[in-house]
């Protein structure tokens, strides 16, 4: 793009103030300003000025709702629906599909959330754990399960770096296909672009939300059709304890011929950051943590229990139409208020004490409204569920690490292996997938 380009379309979409310190900036730093300029989507940033004078309490945005009905899987129907899992799985029609791009500023990492030391004795990353679940999963049923894994600007080069060093955990590379979110800029109140440098625009990922385009953008949506897949697992990378494709989850979906499914657990305690599923306006659709108020939260039925009882732990099953025909659709835009180092007028990097920009992200589950069939199943969190978002308290690696011990101890229990109690335990994914696969290894004592 050329300078007199990018003022123009500046000026005439208000944002004329991006060029302020031109004739301050060296050659390189006005590159690199003008192919920011060039990816700024200007129809988001009106919609996003439109949101801006509307936003309110976070609590009007959720609305008025019902919370959603759930399942719980069992029986032969569950095991029938296990064997379609399986035979989904073995025919490659599956695929795994995580999202990496956010930032994890929670957990004060430097580097992408994925490469985060997890493992209890070998200090291996979240992306060892998933990949190697992958495997897993390719041994066992003799196929190749596809992994789709979106990054952000932000960690894009570093992620891909972590799966070279470590020949990505042993998949082929064939099978491993990253692609890149989008990048926003913040707006001030008035719906200014915001510059963290003279010659530089704020900007940050889109939200996971921002997956459907690039997925369609990046050739994901068109090398899954290629390879035939039917069915779409969907991830965080908080979680190394996930259950990665298993086959009751993905039999289940795929015999309701479901559009999108959705596993749900009961809430830790009302305040757990956790969406939760909710029937609105006559259809499904999730109210995140953050947009519910107090007394939602906090609310019980008459026999005590919270009448918010289950949250998402983010683990979706998509079938593949269903991710291809959303790709296109505009999705909402939720925002946050944050404190945003800025320059101010004089070319200075201020950095605030109150929050002063909005960032606006895209929510993938915002799709779930337009699902025409749409489950939410209970499962067992002991099992599948123990995030590290924080760098201590709830959430954190400690109790991450605390989890999968608990976890790995009953299994090798249940395949009569006793662990001394101070024994810090570590199964290989790849090695086994659950307990019943420890097991048929017909491990010796001692
Ligand atoms: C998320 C869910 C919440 C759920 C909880 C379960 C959202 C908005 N909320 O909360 O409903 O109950 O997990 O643990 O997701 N990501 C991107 N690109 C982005 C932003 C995020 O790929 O632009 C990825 C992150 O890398 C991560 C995941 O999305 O894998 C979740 O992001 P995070 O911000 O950690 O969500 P939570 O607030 O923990």
């Amino acid at each position: 793009m050329e300078f007199t380009d990018a003022k123009t379309l500046l000026e005439t979409n208000g944002q004329g103030h991006v060029l302020a310190f031109w004739d301050k900036l060296n050659a390189d730093e006005q590159t690199a300003l003008l192919e920011q300029i060039a990816t700024l989507d200007f129809a988001a940033i009106a919609r996003m000025q439109g949101i801006l004078k509307d936003a309110g309490t976070p609590a009007a945005a959720a609305g008025a709702f019902e919370p959603a009905p759930v399942e719980v899987p069992e029986g032969d129907a569950l095991q029938a629906c296990v064997a379609k899992g399986e035979e989904l799985l073995a025919a490659g029609k599956v695929a795994a599909l995580l999202v990496a791009g956010g930032q994890g500023s929670r957990l004060g990492y430097e580097g992408p959330k994925g490469a985060y030391p997890i493992g209890p004795i070998t200090d291996r990353s979240l992306f060892w754990f998933h990949a190697r679940k992958i495997l897993g999963l390719n041994r066992t049923y003799k196929t190749r399960v596809p992994f789709y894994i979106m990054t952000s600007d932000t960690n894009d080069a570093a992620t891909r770096a972590h799966f070279e060093e470590n020949d990505y955990f042993g998949l082929p590379r064939e099978d491993v296909f990253f692609f890149v979110q989008g990048m926003w800029p913040a707006l001030t109140t008035d719906g200014k672009i915001i510059l963290d440098k003279p010659g530089h625009i704020f900007m940050s990922p889109d939200g996971h939300g921002g997956m459907l385009a690039a997925l369609d953008r990046s050739g994901a949506l068109e090398d899954m059709a290629k390879r035939g897949i039917e069915q779409v697992f969907f991830f965080q990378v908080d979680n190394p304890m996930v259950a990665i494709a298993d086959p009751s989850f993905v039999g289940i979906h795929a015999a309701k011929g479901a559009d999108m499914t959705l596993k749900v657990c009961k809430k830790r305690d009302a305040h757990e950051g956790m969406g939760v599923v909710v029937i609105r306006d006559g259809h499904y659709a999730m109210v995140e943590y953050s947009e519910l108020s107090d007394e939602q939260m906090e609310r019980t039925n008459a026999d005590g229990s919270l009448w918010l009882a289950y949250g998402s732990p983010a683990i979706h099953m998509f079938s593949y139409a269903f991710l291809k025909s959303e790709a296109e659709r505009a999705m909402p835009l939720h925002l946050a208020f944050k404190k945003i180092a800025m320059v101010n007028e004089a070319g200075e990097i201020v950095k605030p004490e109150k929050p002063n920009g909005y960032k606006f992200e895209k929510f993938i589950f915002d799709v779930i409204p337009n699902a025409k069939t749409l489950a939410c199943l209970d499962f067992d969190r002991e099992q599948e569920f123990s995030p590290v978002k924080n760098a201590e308290g709830n959430d954190s690696p400690a109790t991450t690490k605390r989890d999968l011990q608990k976890k790995w101890r009953a299994w090798l229990e249940a395949a009569g292996v006793t662990v001394p109690a101070d024994t810090l335990i570590e199964i290989d994914p790849a090695y086994a997938l659950d307990a019943a696969q420890l097991k048929a290894k017909g491990l010796q004592i001692g």
